[in-house]
């Protein structure tokens, strides 16, 4: 029975076996969550980000945590919200199958996602949880390691929604 948890607070503190981070294609750190992550880490991430050739959106790539108390970082690369039309919602939906599939690949038990192209990036909040629980219930029967996922919200309007939907969608 995989356990959903919905917390606020900062992603670079959290202990599970893997932490997300929404990067950009570069892999060579930026603001938001992502320059949170590299700060912890150290510089070690980036020196290894350099050597990993960017990362197409929707795709997930892994890294060691280097100082961060989680053992791996994947990084992954949401869209920027253009309006909806330009497959927007299939990229996002990716980005987080794909981290899944990768954490799942690497024995994790346990992963920790921020509120991937939701800051930044200007996806839309309300559409962008609908579409993680869409990925969640699809997802699920296929996990086999993993027994913890946990969606650590920075902001409150983030925290409100994600309540909402996982807490009413056991
Ligand atoms: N812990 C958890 N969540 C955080 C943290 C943190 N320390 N810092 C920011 N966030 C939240 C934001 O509040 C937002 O809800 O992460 C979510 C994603 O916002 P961004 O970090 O701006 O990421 P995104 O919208 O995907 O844009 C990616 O921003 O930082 C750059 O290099 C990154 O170019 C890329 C772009």
């Amino acid at each position: 029975m995989i356990k959903i948890e919905v917390i606020k607070g900062d992603l670079t503190l959290e202990q599970t076996d893997a932490i997300v981070n929404a990067a950009n294609n570069s892999l060579l750190g930026g603001g938001g969550v992502d320059g949170a992550i590299h700060r912890a880490a150290g510089p070690e991430l980036l020196e290894v980000c350099k050597k990993l050739n960017g990362c197409a959106t929707g795709e997930a790539k892994i890294t060691p945590g280097f100082i961060l108390r989680s053992k791996y970082v994947i990084h992954t690369v949401g869209p920027v919200w253009k309006g909806g039309y330009q497959n927007e919602t299939g990229k996002l939906k990716l980005a987080y199958q794909n981290s899944l599939l990768l954490a799942e690949e690497y024995n994790c038990k346990s992963i920790a996602f921020p509120n991937i192209s939701t800051g930044v990036y200007g996806f839309p909040k309300a559409m962008a949880v609908e579409l993680v629980r869409e990925v969640i219930d699809e997802i699920k029967p296929n996990l086999k390691n993993i027994d913890l996922i946990k969606f650590v919200c920075f902001d409150n309007e983030n925290f409100q929604l994600y309540l909402q939907v996982f807490k009413t969608n056991k």
